[in-house]
């Protein structure tokens, strides 16, 4: 492994890289969107086409990120500055952007989930999807809006502050355990509830034919999932992976990343299904709103709702917590690391520039959602794309030989290269594919003169 000669922190162990990187994955984007566009999309059906995703195009991207991670040691924007010739050079720039713009509307969201909590806490959840979206039209927007956002940066500036070890490591090892076991109690209080085998049905028994017919809409949508959910597009896979001491199987630790964040995923609508057939709210609907909207109202008809819903709200928000501290590292590490800049104070100031950047979409739902839009289906994408073609087109030969490091498979070499060409074409063909219909729904979205 070759490193830029910075003296740099480093995971302590292998479990405390694969949980960060698994807290990083698990996040809104398995709870928030995942169900809803499987049962969307066909349910069982949507699952095989996801799963096939998730392995043919998410596994193979995501050990791009590792490998350049593993071997240039550096931050995103450093790291392609090393590897990168002309304009490439630039390219770690475009993940610092992305970033920034997700995470600006993403501790938004994040804040709605602690206030959720609050509320089912104090057992103040509307019953009725009417009393729920004039909820959602207080918690949503405005100046609580605003201060649930800056409490949530703190608590993200509590932890990246701390460091890689004693700060996102251990705060991993102590919250992605704690989201399994939660979900996993969850889904077993679930099966108890009067609408669980209807909602199973729905959510898991296979409707024929929906892929065939449903699958321009269904292909981009499973692509799009996989890589938002895996944290691919941001460099946070490059930075986690810089911080590697040693040379291990990255296809193994990816896979156990995979493995987990599929099961939370799946394990969510295991969950929220019943709620919501048992709560009679249809399980329907599109927009940022809709987890909190029909599933507060859900959790506002059971006994116990709210307490229960107060757990799964807050189980929520560590699941944002985890997630957030990897995007904020993306840029700390730049600054810490070139521009030598203390954690603290380059922290502070991100997580500062942040609030202020955030202010607009607390204040202004339809705001948040362009915001979303436009880095979801456009700037994750288009750094995904830029990233895996270079890796696997220019920089194939050190990506091959880095990835065989730590592989004792006597077939390391031939896997290695298996794995660039799946690169170079399923994946790249997929985000270009993905990047031209996110174009078209932004500009859909956009107004026009
Ligand atoms: N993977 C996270 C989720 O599914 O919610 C979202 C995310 C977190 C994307 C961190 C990117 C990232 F850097």
């Amino acid at each position: 492994m070759s490193s830029a000669g910075i003296s740099r922190e480093q995971w302590s162990t292998r479990a405390g890289f694969v949980l960060a990187a698994v807290g990083s994955a698990v996040g809104l984007g398995n709870i928030w969107r995942f169900p809803f566009v499987a049962a969307e999309s066909g349910g069982a059906e949507f699952l095989l086409v996801y799963i096939l995703f998730i392995c043919l195009v998410g596994l193979p991207a995501i050990l791009t990120e590792f490998v350049v991670g593993r071997k240039t040691g550096r931050n995103p924007v450093s790291a392609l500055q090393e590897i990168g010739s002309g304009l490439w050079r630039y390219l770690g720039w475009l993940f610092v952007l992305t970033t920034f713009v997700v995470m600006s509307y993403y501790s938004v969201v994040a804040g709605w989930t602690v206030r959720y909590a609050l509320l089912g806490l104090e057992g103040q959840y509307a019953a009725s999807m009417s009393g729920a979206e004039q909820q959602f039209l207080q918690v949503g927007q405005g100046i609580q809006t605003v201060g649930f956002h800056a409490l949530f940066l703190v608590l993200v500036f509590g932890i990246v502050d701390l460091g890689v070890q004693r700060g996102i490591e251990l705060a991993a090892k102590l919250m992605v355990p704690v989201i399994v076991l939660i979900l996993i109690g969850l889904a077993g209080w679930a099966t108890t509830l009067e609408g669980a085998s209807e909602a199973y049905s729905f959510y898991l028994s296979p409707e024929l034919g929906a892929v065939t017919a449903h699958w321009t809409s269904i292909v981009p949508s499973a692509a799009g999932q996989a890589f938002f959910t895996l944290s691919l597009g941001f460099g946070v896979m490059l930075v986690y992976s810089s911080y590697l001491g040693e040379d291990r199987n990255l296809v193994t630790d990816g896979s156990i990343i995979l493995g987990l964040d599929t099961v939370v995923a799946v394990t969510v609508g295991l969950i929220i299904f019943p709620v919501l057939f048992t709560g009679g709210t249809p399980p329907g609907g599109q927009g940022v709103e809709v987890l909190f909207t029909s599933l507060s109202s859900a959790f506002g008809g059971l006994s116990a709702g709210g307490a229960i819903g107060a757990v799964f709200f807050a189980t929520v928000a560590i699941a944002a917590l985890s997630s957030a501290i990897s995007l904020i590292e993306v840029i700390v590490s730049y600054l810490v690391d070139e521009r030598g800049i203390p954690r603290r104070r380059a922290t502070g100031a991100i997580c500062g520039a942040l609030f202020v950047f955030g202010i607009a979409p607390a204040v202004d739902t339809d705001l948040l959602e362009l915001y979303d839009g436009f880095a979801d289906g456009v700037l994750v994408v288009l750094g995904g794309l830029l990233f895996t073609a270079y890796v696997s087109w220019m920089w194939a030969d050190e990506a091959a030989e880095e990835l065989s490091h730590g592989i004792t498979n006597s077939n390391s070499g031939r896997l290695s290269r298996c794995w660039i060409w799946l690169v170079r074409v399923p994946v790249v063909t997929v985000l270009v594919v993905s990047l031209v219909l996110g174009v078209a729904e932004v500009w859909g979205e956009c107004p026009h003169i």
